[in-house]
């Protein structure tokens, strides 16, 4: 992507108020005790939000998280923000595909304090491309009704309601085809 990011999945965005970068990159098995904190620092409407519910064993979360990422259908991104030659987690998006439905599933957050600034669009899209170069053809998300900003950011990015929800959540879903 470029030299100074080799990682990178999608140009880096400069955040000039802050002084520092925001990268998108593959999440590896060593970034668990990084993806533990993120988790951990998160407030706890959003950690409710991103689980559906409470978590208290957010180090074995973490663990599941990237428990497989020696197999490319099982994937996590990270919004990376990098200031001063310091690195820190500031959004993730977990795919993972499900051969017997025929989709990828996903779940995302982004730290509250970077919220409303694009990066879980970016981030939503580069999994997409992923999932596109994997020529998986359905992606498919669940949130709770009371959600609006997932509910909002899903369909900014195109997804629909299958009507495969209950009274508390609803499943989104999306046809994925590569952008002319
Ligand atoms: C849902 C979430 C990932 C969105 O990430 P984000 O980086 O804030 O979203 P973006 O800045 O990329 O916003 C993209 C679009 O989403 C929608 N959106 C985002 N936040 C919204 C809000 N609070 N209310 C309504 N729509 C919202 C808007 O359409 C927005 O586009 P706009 O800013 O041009 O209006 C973030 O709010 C979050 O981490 N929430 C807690 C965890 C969670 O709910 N995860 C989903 C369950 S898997």
């Amino acid at each position: 992507m470029s030299q100074l990011f080799p990682e990178a999945v999608i140009r880096p965005v400069e955040l000039a108020e802050a002084d520092g970068v925001v990268c998108i990159r593959t999440a590896s098995a060593s970034d668990v005790k990084s993806l533990s904190v993120y988790f951990t620092d998160l407030s706890p409407t959003s950690r409710n939000k991103r689980f559906m519910g409470a978590r208290a064993d957010l180090a074995v979360v973490a663990a599941q998280c990237l428990a497989k990422t020696d197999r490319p259908d099982h994937f996590t991104l990270f919004a990376e923000f990098r200031q001063a030659g310091r690195r820190t987690i500031i959004g993730e998006t977990h795919y993972a595909y499900d051969a017997a439905a025929r989709h990828g599933e996903f779940a995302i957050s982004v730290a509250d304090a970077f919220q409303r600034m694009g990066f879980g669009l970016q981030m939503l899209n580069a999994m997409e491309t992923r999932a596109i170069d994997l020529g998986h053809e359905m992606i498919a998300g669940e949130t709770a009704r009371t959600n609006a900003e997932m509910r909002g950011l899903a369909r900014k990015a195109g997804f629909s309601d299958t009507g495969l929800g209950d009274w508390q959540s609803v499943h989104l879903a999306k046809r994925l085809s590569r952008q002319p």
